[in-house]
């Protein structure tokens, strides 16, 4: 499958490196599509790996992620070109992230609003399904924990895009878990400000949420 990833982030490579593992070509879209370190990527992934501008990722792939600075995002978007989205799977795993004087994470938005409502709002024609938001991205693909595949949680409107989610979460070694409506994205969110506080107080990236159940 052909799978366009609007972002360069840590984020974006972590995720091709993952579909380019289960066999799939990956174009990776920036505004600056042969900066040194996509060049490095694209070397590391092999013949299946391609960069383009975010125009060119969102019309290359049959199965879109989205991993962009948080609060530009609905930038990114117009720069794509919302028309490269329709119909398709979108993947968001975006936070909309600040830090204060304080240097701790903080929503921009949130609680009656969501990046993820956002992203659908600004691509009324695409499935988008918020996912990968509330861990790391070393830990994206095949995460390896103590007490076994941590929980996933992903979100969206459409029923048939999230069974899709629901799929490629697993090939990526989760354990899926639906939340419901875009607007969970109002709860996902929030949890990557919980894993991000832990990661920085506790000095620990290495962690991952999973629900235990009786
Ligand atoms: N890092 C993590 O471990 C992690 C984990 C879970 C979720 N997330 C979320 O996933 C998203 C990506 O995170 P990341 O750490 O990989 O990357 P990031 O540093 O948050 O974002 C980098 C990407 O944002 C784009 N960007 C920044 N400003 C822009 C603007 N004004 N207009 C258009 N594009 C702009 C960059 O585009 P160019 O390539 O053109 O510069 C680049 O592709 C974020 O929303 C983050 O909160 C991150």
């Amino acid at each position: 499958m052909k799978v366009g990833i609007v972002g360069s982030g840590d984020v974006a490579k972590a995720l091709g490196a993952g579909f380019l593992a289960l066999g799939h070509e990956v174009k990776l879209g920036s505004r600056t599509p042969e900066s040194e370190g996509l060049v490095a990527w694209k070397k590391q992934g092999g013949a299946h790996a391609t960069t383009g501008t975010t125009a060119d990722a969102a019309a290359f792939g049959e199965l879109l992620v989205l991993s962009t600075h948080g609060v530009n995002t609905e930038e990114a978007i117009r720069q794509a070109g919302p028309k490269h989205f329709s119909g398709k799977v979108v993947i968001d795993t975006t936070n909309p992230l600040e830090f204060g004087a304080d240097h701790m994470p903080k929503l921009a938005y949130g609680w009656s609003d969501s990046a993820g409502e956002r992203v659908q709002k600004a691509l009324p024609d695409a499935h988008v399904v918020k996912a990968f938001n509330t861990v790391g991205s070393p830990h994206m693909f095949q995460p390896k924990f103590a007490g076994g595949p941590p929980d996933m949680f992903y979100c969206g409107n459409d029923a048939g895009a999230k069974k899709t989610v629901h799929e490629w979460l697993k090939k990526f070694g989760w354990n899926p878990l639906d939340v419901g409506g875009i607007e969970g994205a109002r709860l996902l969110e929030p949890m990557c400000v919980l894993w991000v506080t832990l990661g920085i107080t506790g000095g620990n990236w290495g962690i991952a949420f999973k629900l235990l159940h009786q």
